[in-house]
């Protein structure tokens, strides 16, 4: 499918390519493969690789991250790092399989700045959002999940609109993106947490908005659930 993309193809414009290979019928291997190539804005000067999305075309959850950090950045794969940790036990204890699921982030290469020997993030601008932002709608178009996560303000701000928050309770958002989109905070906010106590119950409110995908998921039959784990006390059997 990338082989009518000649490797002269203005890498400035392989986000929009990319869109166009997925509606074509492309397969997230030909994204990759174009992805790796990015130059659609300059991020990639300072980072070691595209982090691109990770999971099968099947998945019927997908989880939205910001961007890569240091260790994806290196690794080449999303959520390997702190964060990775956090959200791996969360969705462990929500009972999804993080297998069965495809995670990616708003942005696909880290961006940083130096501190000494550290690579500090930064968070993406709105240009450099919107630059990467054909990416993710070619994964979700090839992917067409039933349940929409996205983790943390800048993933949620810039797929459903400024007003969103995730600071309040999950309430599923009316958006043609998927059948079910929630908002919840960032698994960093977890690791960012003052003491044990709040480390404890933001952990707490990640896994409960997490549940309620698996409950969710668990009621209208979309499932890949893992079904030794038991559904959130007091929702629907
Ligand atoms: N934070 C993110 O938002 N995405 C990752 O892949 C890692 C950390």
């Amino acid at each position: 499918m990338t082989g009518d993309i000649p490797p002269s193809a203005d890498p400035n414009r392989l986000p929009e390519i990319g869109l166009a290979v997925a509606g074509r019928g492309g397969g997230l291997d030909d994204l990759r493969s174009l992805a790796a190539r990015c130059r659609g804005c300059d991020l990639w000067e300072r980072a070691t690789q595209t982090v691109f999305g990770e999971g099968s075309s099947d998945a019927r959850v997908m989880l939205v991250g910001e961007q890569p950090g240091d260790q994806e950045d290196l690794a080449g794969h999303p959520f390997v790092g702190p964060a990775g940790k956090v959200l791996d036990r969360a969705l462990a204890e929500a009972g999804i399989d993080r297998e069965q699921a495809f995670v990616t982030n708003v942005v696909k290469h880290f961006k940083w700045r130096p501190s000494g020997k550290r690579r500090l993030h930064e968070r993406p601008n709105a240009r450099q959002v919107r630059a990467c932002r054909p990416w993710l709608d070619a994964e979700l178009s090839v992917v067409r999940p039933a349940a929409l996560v996205l983790l943390g303000a800048t993933a949620a701000k810039s797929i459903v609109g400024p007003d969103v928050r995730v600071s309040d309770a999950a309430e599923p958002i009316e958006s043609d993106l998927a059948p079910l989109v929630l908002a919840t905070i960032h698994p960093s906010a977890v690791l960012r947490s003052v003491d044990s106590e709040a480390r404890e119950a933001t952990f707490r409110r990640l896994v409960g908005d997490l549940h309620l995908i698996a409950d969710w998921m668990r009621s209208t039959g979309s499932a890949d659930l893992d079904p030794a784990t038991p559904p959130t006390p007091g929702s629907p059997p």
